[in-house]
């Protein structure tokens, strides 16, 4: 029998890390990898639990990351059980002004490595196996000043729910999770430079973790967790995207002209 594992990416903090945290008591696995590129940190998250640990600290947007990760499978084809891809940043600026490396890495990261990772996975995921990939409520409409971000997160939800549905005949299923402003140290790395200010509401990354295993559960195929961020989604369903994009600009007090 292959060794049951579950892969959480950007586990040394924030979303990532709780899941990590919570991982053992929601789906049996034999080991728990935990990836990003703190070893310090993912070494703490990892301390605490349950099941033993592979702390493998990678940085995504690198070449040789991707392919350490895969040599690793490849060496004990192992049966991955879950993978959560959680590693991710954003920017939030005017398109024009973020810096080349930002600007690249935001792709590299969120849509790039993400992309990878599962594509380097599914060949060990078998029937009942899931990949829960964090994507964002900016997935649901384009956001001035935080463009780039919210594309990378638009890519995400579409292709979790189209990969969702292509794996459906081999049991393997995709979880987009899209949250509303949560309170992690993703601020600190977006804040450096951001021009959003305004946070009429932030979520606690526990309640996203809740609702994230129950829709695993409820083999949902995205999930929006939480009122807010409910309402949000449905706005950008039901206004034109136009007017939502307007109301944002007002609410963040960006300049329009
Ligand atoms: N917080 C929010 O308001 C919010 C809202 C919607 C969606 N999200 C999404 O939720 C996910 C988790 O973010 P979070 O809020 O938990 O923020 P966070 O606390 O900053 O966590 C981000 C994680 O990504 C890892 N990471 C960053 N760059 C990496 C790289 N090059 N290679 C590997 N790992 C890397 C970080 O670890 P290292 O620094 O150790 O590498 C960290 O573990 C992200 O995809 C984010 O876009 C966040």
């Amino acid at each position: 029998m292959p060794k049951r594992i579950a892969v959480v990416t950007g586990a040394s903090s924030g979303i990532g890390a709780l899941l990590a945290k919570e991982l053992p008591a929601h789906c049996p696995v034999d080991e728990l990898w935990l990836i990003a590129r703190s070893e310090q940190k993912l070494n703490a998250v990892g301390q605490d639990l349950s099941v033993p640990v592979r702390v493998l600290p990678l940085d995504l947007t690198r070449e040789e990351s991707l392919a350490a990760f895969g040599a690793q499978l490849a060496a004990e084809a192992p049966d991955v059980r879950v993978l959560i891809n959680a590693s991710g940043f954003g920017k939030f600026e005017r398109f024009d002004r973020i810096g080349e490396e930002d600007a690249a890495g935001m792709v590299d990261l969120n849509c790039r490595a993400l992309t990878l990772i599962m594509h380097t996975a599914l060949p060990y995921c078998s029937k009942g196996s899931i990949i829960v990939n964090i994507a964002s409520v900016a997935a649901f409409q384009p956001v001035p000043f935080g463009a780039e971000y919210a594309a990378t997160k638009a890519y995400v939800l579409s292709l979790s729910r189209a990969v969702n549905r292509e794996l459906r005949p081999r049991g393997v299923r995709v979880l987009a999770v899209c949250p509303y402003w949560t309170k992690t140290a993703f601020f600190d790395r977006a804040n450096k430079q951001s021009v959003i200010t305004h946070f009429d509401c932030m979520y606690d990354p526990a309640f996203i973790v809740k609702k994230t295993f129950r829709a695993m559960k409820k083999k949902r195929d995205y999930v929006v967790p939480g009122f807010v961020a409910k309402a949000t989604h449905a706005l950008t369903k039901l206004l034109p995207h136009s007017l939502v994009m307007k109301v944002f600009i007002a609410q963040q007090k960006l300049k329009d002209k």
